[in-house]
């Protein structure tokens, strides 16, 4: 059974305030960021992971947050100068790093690319003062569309402008604007969340006034439509695309490709020579990762094998894409049988097509948490 792709995430676990709607591991820097500390913690977590590298080549690198971009240029050059030591990345490594808008984090785009990160992917949210107010966020309207403009000019020609939708009292026309000015930039790439409330977060505890569901229905049936007309491919839920631009890392967390987690909560999945797949997750607060008397490796569980197969497709399913049978096979060990009977009933109801490749119908992705309920309940 060949090794799937291997690609390598790290987390850097502060932001300068956390947002109110944020479930993400990020916790408020203090006065000063421990770079350096954090550099090391991490070239040190990533040797023990490494017999889990069984000499593959990285496919794609991801820094998230947090807020990675908070970080200088010269403590990514210590890094990358670590990783090149005891990883091969492949000629057409994604790297990417996630970055806020913001006159501090912008003015270090240019060096980032210097160093050969190739893919920045932007934090904007919304462009309108009232809605990154209420956000809690730090920048303005038109420091996001600084950021992109920084971006561009640093010679970042793949990136990603992240919006959400669905925002406290926001109007159609409101959500359309920022699709549009957003779109006025034409990114390669732009993910449109729908904000959700998260359990742990200040909006959960205070929850804000929301469209009703219609609205929301009609906010979304807007965006899917404004989007298809600027030539974007729907390649997931939230995910859009111009042709050939899908994040590739990403692309492989969903095809249950491989991934190394390193840094504070980071979690990683991993195939090993005997078949067996693993998943494993880091310690999670900065100062326990920090910590020289407590281990990087907070827990490890096995993916039983036919588990293994409803990950997959669960994971699979939410790109239009699907996978291929094939990928199904060498990523899990699994024949297709082994998820015949969800397979079959999904296809009964309409929500999914069995060819070469497994993917969700349209109807399929309309409803896609009633289909994935089917593997769930298997
Ligand atoms: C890792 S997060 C944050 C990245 C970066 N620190 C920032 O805030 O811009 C990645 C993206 O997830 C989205 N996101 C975070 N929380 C969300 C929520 N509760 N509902 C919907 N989208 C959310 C935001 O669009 C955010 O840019
Ligand atoms: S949304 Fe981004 S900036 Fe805000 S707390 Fe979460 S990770 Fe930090």
């Amino acid at each position: 059974m060949p090794l799937p792709p291997l690609s390598l995430y790290i987390h850097v676990p502060w932001c300068i305030r956390k947002c109110p709607y944020c479930d993400f591991n990020s916790h408020a820097a203090g006065s000063e960021l421990p770079e350096q500390a954090y550099v090391q913690a991490l070239l040190a977590d990533l040797q023990q992971d490494l017999p889990w590298v069984q000499a593959r080549p990285i496919h794609s690198i991801f820094f998230g947050g947090g807020t990675p971009s908070l970080f200088s240029a010269k403590a990514y050059q210590q890094l990358f100068e670590g990783l090149q030591r005891v990883l091969t990345l492949s000629d057409d490594c994604e790297i990417t790093l996630e970055a806020n808008p913001g006159t501090f984090e912008s003015n270090k785009f240019a060096a980032y690319r210097a160093l050969g990160i190739n893919r920045l992917s932007m934090g904007i949210q919304s462009f309108q003062p009232q809605h990154l107010k209420r956000l809690g966020r730090v920048h303005d309207g038109d420091e996001a569309r600084r950021a992109i403009e920084i971006a561009q000019q640093a010679g970042f020609d793949n990136f990603n402008v992240d919006l959400m939708h669905g925002l406290p009292e926001q109007t159609l026309e409101q959500a359309q604007a920022d699709l549009d000015i957003a779109l006025s930039f034409a990114p390669p790439h732009l993910s449109w969340y729908q904000l959700t409330i998260e359990p742990n977060t200040e909006f959960y505890k205070r929850p804000p006034r929301l469209p009703e569901d219609d609205a929301l229905w009609d906010i979304q049936e807007m965006g899917f439509a404004r989007l298809a007309k600027a030539g974007f491919e729907h390649y997931e839920i939230s995910a859009f695309a111009q042709h050939g631009k899908a994040a590739r890392h990403n692309l492989n967390y969903w095809q249950f490709g491989d991934y190394l987690g390193i840094g504070a909560g980071a979690h990683g999945k991993i195939t090993l020579a005997s078949g067996e797949i693993i998943r494993s997750q880091k310690t999670r607060l900065p100062r326990d990762y920090l910590n020289p008397d407590k281990a990087f490796l907070s827990a490890e569980q096995r993916i039983e094998r036919d588990d293994a197969g409803l990950e997959c497709l669960m994971n699979a399913l939410r790109l239009r894409q699907g996978i291929s049978a094939q990928d199904f096979t060498d990523r899990t060990g699994l024949s297709l049988d082994a998820v015949a009977q969800p397979l079959k009933l999904a296809q009964q109801k309409g929500l999914l097509e069995v060819n070469e490749r497994i993917y969700a119908t349209e109807r399929g992705q309309q409803y896609l948490n009633e289909l994935l309920a089917l593997f769930l309940t298997d």
